[in-house]
């Protein structure tokens, strides 16, 4: 596969090891779980199903919650992915391709499998947690632009086994949940059907799942913690927007790496990609286009939705699946209901990568003057703007590439005379602009953290990339410890890491993390930088959603 699309989704796979001692076991209902000592001091039970099969007559239907368990199940292997959509990459030539090929061949993928009998969590426990320890949780979201991606991808294991270490034992849990057409499907028939956000909605039945049978395996379920990356965390943000903001108990912190919510409109603006696959799946004409799909073979349905525009393609981040305002789920824009005050009142800690836009802007290297960038603008994300709209975003972001992203490098790295202020512009509309959106709105009202990853700076082209910040949560880096004590106190404060002051619109510090030889490895900054262009393009974010 190629080394881009690697270095997108950070593989960090669950490492082989042996297996110590007796196998430990579970009992749920009248279930009994055998999962596996996965090292001496933790244990793993892995793909336990969460909800029935959204197979069959289940498809494109809310989750259903699973039958009482009974009999005996061996939970050694996690269960397979989620229907992947196509990956689809731009094609790199020359040095491009050269450089970014090497830098990334650590960062090898590897195909996961899939299949649409999907729905099932993964469990990582110390090993000397018992129904009674009524441990901190924490429930992973994994990233993949709502279209591809799975838990198989990240390994837990240290993040447990640093809990025990710190003496704040927490329990890792990941789950599965529906992607692209099988989990984001758009359009007027699932509104009224009622079936928008499925994948939202898996992930809310996850946590409903946990309220019942985590404290089987020593977790209290009045300490869970949602924590994502990218989709991961703009799920983890919209989550705290579901129901009004009320968390219904299932959550009492959030923890989002890269992603808030985010600038999208209601699910009509997916009618386009509902009807495109329709077409493609052989239903058009059919009185009811979801019944129809329904019946398809999953084959075929799996080649219509691949048909479609996958996140690295010359559209971009202006997704073909993702969450819009369904009327259910979420009620109205995410923004908007951010302005009403409808979002949960838990602590939280968010954070970006200082150049989140470039691996995003890889795919439009053609797009190489002035007038490529507003046609740009003008026909992929704002399609309905006024020109005048247009006009003011083309002037917040300046063509000077000093003044691009990666940011900070001067001349270094116009992969094209336009690719660094896609790059910025891209960064800021989809991250950056949405952060700092969510942060001020939510000034005073609740505890909240933030942070700015600029470690990676140094790599070509790319600068500090989208994903860049996961290895550091995964293996040991700042952000581990900071979760863990998150997790456990409601604050990333702690003896091992430097104090991290709290983030208002007064006081907007970001937790700066560098790579810089002979320089401190973290220091506070302000979340002031783009000040002015980063308001306009909110301003006309809330106008114009995608
Ligand atoms: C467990 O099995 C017992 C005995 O067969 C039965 O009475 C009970 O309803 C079962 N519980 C669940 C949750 O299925
Ligand atoms: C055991 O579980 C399966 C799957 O949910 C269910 O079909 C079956 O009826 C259950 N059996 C009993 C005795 O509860
Ligand atoms: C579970 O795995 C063990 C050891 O591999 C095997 O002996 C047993 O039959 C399996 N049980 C089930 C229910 O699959
Ligand atoms: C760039 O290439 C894409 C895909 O071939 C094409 O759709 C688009 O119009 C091109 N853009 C420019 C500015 O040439
Ligand atoms: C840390 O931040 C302070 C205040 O912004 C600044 O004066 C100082 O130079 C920074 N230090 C480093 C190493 O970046």
């Amino acid at each position: 596969m190629s080394p881009l699309l690697s270095l997108v989704i950070l593989v960090l796979f669950p490492r082989v090891r042996s297996t110590a001692s007796v196998a430990p076991t579970v009992v749920l209902d009248n279930g009994t779980f055998t999962g596996t000592a996965s090292t001496s001091d933790t244990q793993s039970f892995f793909g336990i199903p969460f909800a029935q099969p959204p197979t069959g007559d289940l498809r494109l239907r809310l989750p259903v919650t699973v039958s009482p368990y009974n009999g005996t199940h061996n939970v050694t292997a996690m269960g397979p992915a989620c229907p992947q959509q196509k990956v689809t990459v731009p094609i790199l030539t020359g040095v491009v391709d050269t450089i970014v090929s090497e830098l990334f061949e650590d960062f090898y993928s590897a195909e996961f499998p899939d299949a649409e009998d999907c729905l099932t969590l993964n469990i990582i426990k110390p090993a000397t947690a018992t129904p009674t320890s009524e441990l901190p949780v924490v429930l992973w979201l994994f990233a993949g632009g709502f279209e591809f991606g799975t838990p198989a991808r990240y390994d837990g294991v240290p993040i447990v086994q640093r809990s025990i270490a710190m003496g704040k034992p927490i329990i890792y849990v990941s789950i599965n949940y529906r992607l692209a057409a099988f989990g984001f499907l758009g359009g007027k028939e699932v509104r009224e059907a009622g079936i928008g956000n499925l994948g939202l909605q898996d992930q809310r039945e996850a946590l409903r799942w946990l309220q019942r049978y985590i404290p089987a395996f020593g977790g209290d379920p009045t300490k869970v913690t949602i924590w994502g990356e990218s989709a991961g965390a703009i799920s983890v943000s919209l989550q705290m927007l579901a129901n009004g903001g009320d968390t219904e108990g299932l959550f009492r912190g959030a923890y989002m790496q890269s992603g808030s919510p985010v600038p999208v409109g209601p699910i009509e603006n997916g009618q386009k990609y509902h009807d495109d696959l329709v077409e493609q799946a052989g239903c058009a004409g059919a009185s009811d286009t979801l019944a129809c799909l329904r019946t398809v073979p999953y084959d075929q349905l799996k080649a219509a939705q691949d048909a479609s525009p996958f996140f690295l393609s010359y559209q971009s981040l202006v997704l073909a699946w993702l969450p819009r305002e369904d009327g259910l789920f979420l009620t109205d824009n995410p923004q908007r209901l951010v302005q009403q005050g409808k979002v949960a009142n838990v602590p939280f800690i968010t954070g970006d990568c200082d150049d989140e836009g470039t691996v995003f802007s890889l795919s439009t290297l053609n797009v190489t003057t002035d007038e490529d960038f507003s046609e740009y603008i003008a026909t992929v994300w704002a399609p309905t703007a006024p020109a005048s709209t247009v006009a003011a975003l083309t002037v917040s972001y300046s063509s000077d590439v000093a003044e691009g992203s990666p940011f900070g490098t001067g001349i270094l790295n116009a992969l094209s005379p336009q690719f660094k202020r896609l790059a910025s512009f891209q960064g800021d509309a989809v991250f950056q602009g949405p952060r700092r959106f969510f942060q001020q709105s939510l000034s005073g009202k609740q505890n909240q953290w933030a942070y700015l990853n600029k470690r990676f700076k140094a790599t070509p082209f790319v600068g500090s990339f989208h994903t860049s910040d996961i290895q550091n949560v995964y293996k040991d880096g700042e952000l581990t410890d900071y979760l863990i004590n998150f997790v456990t106190d409601l604050d990333p404060n702690g003896d091992t890491v430097p104090a991290w002051p709290r983030y208002t619109t007064e006081d907007p510090n970001l937790m700066t993390l560098y790579d810089l030889p002979g320089l401190p490895a973290t220091n506070i900054t302000s979340d002031t930088f783009r000040a002015g262009a980063i308001s306009v393009l909110t301003e006309i974010s809330l106008e114009f959603p995608i």
